[in-house]
C-alpha cells in the first residue's frame, strides 16, 4: 500500500488572529505545518504534498523538508485539497488528508487510519464521542432540537481514502462546493465512511486558547519525558495525570 499525505495548509487563520498564516504560527518554536507533516511521517506516510497560500510558498519551503511537494492552495479548504490531490504521484493507492492545524496528532492515530484502509475500507475518519449536549438552533438562537448525544461524534483528521474513490468523488463535486472535510465529499458520492478511534491530542488549533493548550501539552510531555515518566498512552483509563509531587 503506497500512501500519500495531503496537508491542507492554505488557510489564513482568521479565528486565530495571528499576523501569519495559521500553518506558519509557531508551537514550541516550530510552525504548526512542520509538526503536522512530522505526524504523518511518524505514522508511516512517506510521500507528502502540502497545499499552501500561493504568496507564501517560499516561507513554507523554508520550514519543510526538501522532499515535501508544495502546491498552491485555493480559496476554500475543498479547493486546496483538490489541488493537493492533483499533485499526488500516480503510484499512490491510498490518500490521507490532514489539517496543518492539528500539530500534535499522534502517530498511532495515523496508523489506525492506514490499518483500516489496509483492511479494505474505502473511507475512514477518526472520531471521538461528543461530551457536551449538542443542540440545533434557529436563526434567532432558539433551540429547535437536541439530537441524542450517544450517536454524535466529533470528526478529526487525518482522514483516509482509497485514492480512486476520493479522486472520483472530487471529480463529481461542484467546483464551487465548500465542505468542511473530505468525508463529506465522498459521502456526497454515496461512499460509506467508517470511523476509527480519534485522539484528543489531534485537536485542531482554531482559536488562541487551542494554541495555549497545545503549548502546555508539549511542555508537559517533554517535562514528563525528562523525568522518565510514562508516555501519555500509559496513563490510566481516565487520562488523569498522577500527581508529580
Ligand atoms: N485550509 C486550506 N485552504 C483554505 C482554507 C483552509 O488548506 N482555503 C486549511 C487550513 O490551513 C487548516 C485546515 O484547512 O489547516 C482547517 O481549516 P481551518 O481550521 O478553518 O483553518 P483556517 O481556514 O486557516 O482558519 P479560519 O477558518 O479561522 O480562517
Ligand atoms: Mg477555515
Amino acid at each position: 500500500m503506497h500512501a500519500v499525505g495531503i496537508v491542507a495548509a492554505a488557510g489564513s487563520g482568521l479565528r486565530l488572529g495571528a499576523d501569519l498564516p495559521k500553518a506558519l504560527v509557531p508551537l514550541a518554536g516550530r510552525p504548526l505545518v512542520a509538526w503536522s507533516v512530522d505526524a504523518l511521517r511518524a505514522g508511516g506516510v512517506t510521500e507528502i504534498v502540502v497545499a499552501v497560500p500561493a504568496e507564501q510558498r517560499d516561507a513554507f519551503a523554508a520550514v519543510l523538508p526538501a522532499d515535501v511537494r508544495l502546491v498552491d492552495g485555493g480559496a476554500s479548504r475543498t479547493a486546496s485539497v483538490r489541488a493537493g490531490l492533483a499533485a499526488a504521484s500516480a503510484a499512490a493507492d491510498v490518500v490521507l488528508v490532514h489539517d496543518a492545524a492539528r500539530p500534535l496528532t499522534p502517530p498511532d492515530l495515523v496508523r489506525r487510519v492506514l490499518a483500516a484502509l489496509a483492511d479494505g475500507h474505502r473511507a475512514v475518519v477518526p472520531a471521538l464521542p461528543v461530551v457536551d449536549t449538542t443542540v440545533v438552533v434557529d436563526d434567532a438562537g432558539v433551540v429547535t432540537d437536541a439530537p441524542p448525544r450517544a450517536s454524535l461524534r466529533r470528526v478529526q483528521t487525518p482522514q483516509g481514502f482509497d485514492r480512486a474513490v476520493l479522486a472520483s468523488a472530487y471529480a463529481g463535486l461542484d467546483p464551487a462546493a465548500d465542505l468542511t472535510d473530505d468525508a463529506a465529499v465522498v459521502r456526497a458520492a454515496g461512499v460509506p465512511v467508517v470511523t476509527v478511534d480519534g485522539d484528543e491530542r489531534a485537536a485542531k488549533v482554531t482559536v488562541r486558547h487551542d494554541l495555549d493548550l497545545a503549548e502546555a501539552t508539549v511542555g508537559t510531555t517533554s517535562e514528563r519525558a525528562s523525568q522518565g515518566a510514562p508516555a501519555t498512552e500509559e496513563r490510566n483509563e481516565l487520562g488523569v495525570e498522577p500527581c508529580a509531587r
